[in-house]
């Protein structure tokens, strides 16, 4: 923002105050007497006072200019350094002269920082929008299921003995994942507020792999996909929330196997970094575009190609994931590569 100095506008005033005086003083003698412009007394007398008369109006000027300028801007400026001030404790709080600059400077900070919040706060309204959004698509299918299977079931199909317990059956499961969904959307609620205590113990990392494989063989075979751990024998310990970290190894084996290729394979391998270890779950499976890459750990995102592969998915495995490491603070990434195959990986600190 720019704007005139008082100085500034206080030295054109006086400057054409002072010219006005001499125009005047010389148009005047020169109608009384025009010899008396000869005359060098007079002239040093038009100096002087042309002088005195450009500081004193440039005094007053800047004086009545400040005074009413400062009587102005010293509430705006008041209230904007009250309000950073809460921010900003330790600024001192001086008002004299240099009052213009630091108000030019406090307002475009101020402005800068409320256009951030401002944008920041149109962001967040965006991801409530379509937060709300998206737990409604996800509650309103299993119910209308579950309705349509009652429904079906009071007209008539309660008694027919083909179709009734098939029905249940489906009823039964639509419920499952209405309770899924809460639960997972709890889960995360509570990560985000914090109020989850991880319980924090020295573990095995290797052998809770091994655990968390061995449940989810029956899931892999019955796509054809291998499970592999690489380093079999030698311990890595970690500390942390064992309960958490298999739920962390569970979704991103369970991951690689939907999204796995048929007859394909699962690595999970194991890196030494100084004070932390780094485990990453490979697979050859049908991978994911680089520009969905960034958004895959948001809460029900959800790939194209993840989505035609595996239809049932919540997209909110990735998000518990995510929580759990950052509650850790560890960090957890992903590459990926169409045709090629995806890699999670994430760190623990080594004890
Ligand atoms: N190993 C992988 N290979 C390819 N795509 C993946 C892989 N892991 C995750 N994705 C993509 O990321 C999306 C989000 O994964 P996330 O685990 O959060 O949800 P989901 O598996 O769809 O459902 P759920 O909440 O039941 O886990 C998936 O829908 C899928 O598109
Ligand atoms: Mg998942």
């Amino acid at each position: 923002m720019k704007y005139h100095e008082p100085r500034l506008i206080s030295f054109t005033n006086a400057f054409v105050v002072t010219a006005l005086y001499i125009l005047f003083f010389i148009l005047g003698s020169l109608i009384i007497s025009p010899d008396r412009l000869k005359d060098l007394y007079l002239l040093l007398y038009l100096v002087v006072s042309a002088m005195i008369l450009f500081l004193v109006s440039f005094f007053v000027f800047r004086f009545t200019l400040e005074k009413f300028i400062y009587s102005k801007i010293r509430l705006i400026y008041k209230s904007i350094h009250n309000i950073k001030r809460k921010k900003d404790e330790g600024r001192h709080q001086r008002i004299d002269s240099r009052l213009l600059d630091e108000v030019n400077q406090e307002v475009e900070e101020w402005q800068l920082e409320k256009s951030e919040e401002i944008e920041q706060l149109r962001q967040l309204e965006k991801y409530r929008r379509e937060f709300i959004g998206n737990v409604s698509h996800e509650l309103k299918t299993p119910l209308f299921n579950i309705q349509g299977y009652i429904l079906t079931l009071l007209d008539g199909g309660l008694e027919d003995s083909s179709v009734n317990m098939e029905y249940l059956r489906r009823t039964e499961k639509s419920i499952e994942r209405l309770i899924q969904v809460v639960e997972d959307l709890d889960e995360i609620a509570q990560l985000e507020s914090g109020q989850i205590q991880l319980r924090i113990i020295r573990f095995d990392l290797v052998a809770l792999t091994k655990e968390v494989i061995e449940l989810l063989e029956m899931k892999a075979d019955k796509k054809g996909i291998k499970l592999a751990c690489s380093r079999q024998d030698k311990p890595v310990y970690v500390e942390g929330d064992q309960e958490k970290i298999r739920q962390v190894l569970t979704n991103l084996i369970e991951n690689s196997i939907r999204y796995g290729s048929k007859k394909g394979r699962t690595k999970v391998s194991f890196f030494d970094m100084d004070e932390y270890i780094l485990t990453e779950v490979t697979d050859n499976g049908i991978g994911i575009e680089p520009e969905e890459i960034s958004r895959v750990f948001e809460r029900f995102y959800r790939a194209q190609r993840g989505r035609a592969t595996f239809a049932k998915g919540k997209g909110l495995g990735l998000a518990i994931v995510k929580h759990i490491l950052e509650a850790h603070h560890q960090t957890v990434n992903v590459r990926s590569t169409i045709g090629v195959g995806t890699t999670f990986g994430f760190t623990m600190k080594k004890v």
